[in-house]
């Protein structure tokens, strides 16, 4: 089947689908959270199917894995599905994988209307994006908390609250030794510090001046890591979530990946401000530690913090 590129290199169409219903899906998924922003996905349209296929992609010290590149496509295929619901389209959903690549096919099967819950998290999509500033110490309420909780649960994957001074204590002390070995291994900033696209090198910027949590979640060359006990005292008093799944394939990375996107626009069509970090959980051990520590026996895959921000 011939497939027509577009002006964005991230997304190809092939008929069917209106030119403003191509747009409007180009848009929503283009505007998903990404590691590194890469956007490493394909997306193709073609008659009423969508089509979102992961790209390989070069970052190989940082993500060996490609479990960001995974969580990325799942965080865009939420984007995707609320774009084609928007449309006034049902989304099945079929994930797959081969030769290691993850894709997703979301047909519109029938005409459907769209929930008040899902209104709101595409009204949010355009919002949405990472606050990795500290937050003014106003706490996020309890039921906003269950919200935040209930958009990340999903089949095989759901949130955890970082809840108690002993939980953050033990958090503080695993993503303060993940943060120290970043900081050590030369090959990693190097990687870091190579970043090609305008976005890496923004972010490469950011890292120096980051002060608060978001500092173990972007660590650097020039990233000046907070002490643990600082860390500990940031997770009592931001809201911190850690998005887990049952198990550790290809589908559970992209499943984390919609439930974190999920989480995110329910908190940004609430107001509250976000960041999220996966560089302290590429080390299996700090992905152990955390569940062991916290007794869960979700992997952890992503941590998310949620607050408000001071205003500018
Ligand atoms: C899988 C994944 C991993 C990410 N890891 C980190 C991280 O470890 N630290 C961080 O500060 N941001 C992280 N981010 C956030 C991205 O850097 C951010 O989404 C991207 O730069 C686009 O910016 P925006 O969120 O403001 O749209 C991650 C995002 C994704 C989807």
């Amino acid at each position: 089947m011939a497939v027509v590129p577009t002006v964005q290199s991230d997304f190809q169409v092939e008929a069917a689908w209106t030119p403003a219903e191509i747009a409007e899906l180009g848009e929503s998924v283009s505007r998903a959270p990404s590691v590194h922003n890469s956007r490493p996905w394909t997306l193709t349209l073609h008659h009423r199917t969508a089509v979102l296929r992961e790209n390989p992609a070069p970052l190989m010290n940082h993500d060996p894995q490609g479990r960001d590149r995974r969580i990325s496509v799942g965080a865009a295929l939420m984007n995707l599905v609320l774009g084609v619901r928007g449309l006034g389209w049902s989304a099945q959903v079929e994930v797959g994988a081969t030769s290691d690549l993850v894709s997703a096919v979301v047909h519109a099967a029938n005409p459907a209307e769209l929930s008040p819950r899902e209104a709101a998290w595409a009204r949010a999509i355009p919002q949405r994006h990472s606050h990795r500033e500290p937050f003014t110490g106003r706490p996020v309420s309890e039921p906003l908390r269950e919200k935040i909780w209930d958009a990340a649960s999903g089949t095989r994957c759901g949130g955890r609250w970082i809840n108690s001074d002993a939980e953050a204590v033990a958090v503080a002390r695993m993503l303060g030794s993940a943060a120290n070995a970043f900081h050590a291994n030369s090959d990693y900033t190097r990687e870091l510090t190579g970043w090609v696209t305008p976005e890496g090198r923004r972010l490469q910027t950011e890292s120096g001046g980051l002060r608060g949590l978001a500092a173990v979640g972007l660590t650097a060359m020039t990233t000046h890591l907070p002490d643990e006990h600082r860390l500990a005292r940031l997770l009592r008093e931001e809201s911190v979530l850690l998005v887990g799944t049952r198990g550790d394939r290809a589908a559970d990375h992209v499943r984390a990946g919609r439930a974190v996107e999920r989480a995110w626009l329910e908190a940004t069509s609430t107001g509250l401000s976000v960041s999220m970090m996966t560089q302290p959980l590429h080390l299996p051990e700090i992905r152990t530690g955390l569940a062991e520590r916290l007794g869960t026996s979700m992997i952890p895959q992503v941590i998310m913090r949620f607050g408000y921000a001071a205003e500018s």
